[in-house]
């Protein structure tokens, strides 16, 4: 009898790491070191990663002030978007020589994977998660990974609704049915629609996981990873 086995090799994949998971509501030291050494023995084998990290508590914290101060919606997704770059540089601090030192402010300006990118927000009006989907359309990445703080896609918010059923896999049609077409600065939403959108017309392999290391790494190295895969 033949044992299938997944070998993974010299993978190129984006991974959109929610704020959710690096901070929220302390910043995760245990997570954030663990994940370095989970980026750096990957990279030994030859795969490579880039990063978009999102905001968390801080962002929301920050987006909800100034949205109580009068502030217009733009402006407090630029306040938001200042947090994903705060959490990004502590993942660059976390890889030292493995990371670009910068930040990069814009999906153009990323050009190639010798070193990890690691990026937030770029502009107002999408997450990091849509920036993640423009990452890989630009980088030709293989691979989608959004690490979130539930284990996948559900029917329905899960946090709201008890009887939310989760998926194993979702088409994207339908996951673009699922998801609220508005963007409003600080959303707490599983993808939003433009990164679907993205997803969609690029056809991008993408997998939805709880932001565990062991849960990440199956994601991208094609092992049980319990979470959700968008049909593309
Ligand atoms: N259909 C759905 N399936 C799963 N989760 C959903 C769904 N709709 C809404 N959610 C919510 O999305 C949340 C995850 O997104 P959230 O934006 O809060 O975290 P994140 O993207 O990991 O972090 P951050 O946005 O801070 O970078 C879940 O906690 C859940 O409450
Ligand atoms: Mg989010």
């Amino acid at each position: 009898m033949q044992c299938k086995v997944n070998v993974v090799r010299d993978l190129r994949a984006v991974l959109s790491l929610g704020g959710s998971v690096v901070a929220s509501p302390e910043i995760n030291l245990e997570f954030i070191s663990g994940f370095a050494s989970l980026v750096k023995r990957l990279r030994r084998k030859g795969h490579r990663l880039a990063v978009v990290v999102g905001g968390g508590k801080v962002a929301r914290d920050y987006i909800g002030a100034a949205r109580r101060l009068g502030a217009e919606e733009s402006f407090c997704d630029e306040l938001g978007i200042l947090a994903t770059r705060m959490n990004a540089r502590l993942i660059i601090a976390a890889l030292g020589g493995e990371a670009y030192r910068r930040v990069p402010e814009s999906v153009e300006e990323v050009k190639e994977w010798e070193k990890v990118v690691v990026m937030g927000g770029t502009v107002p009006g999408h997450t990091t998660d849509a920036v993640a989907a423009m990452l890989a359309t630009k980088l030709k990445a293989e691979l989608l990974v959004n690490a979130t703080n539930v284990d996948g896609i559900y029917s329905a918010d899960p946090k709201k609704n008890p009887d939310a059923k989760k998926y194993d896999r979702i088409a994207v049609e339908e996951l673009l049915k699922l998801v609220d077409r508005e963007h409003k600065a600080g959303i707490s939403a599983i993808l939003d629609a433009k990164a679907v959108r993205i997803i969609e017309e690029n056809r991008i392999r993408t997998l939805v996981v709880k932001g565990e290391l062991s849960r990440i790494e199956a994601a991208l190295l094609g092992g049980e990873h319990f979470g959700t895969e968008v049909v593309v």
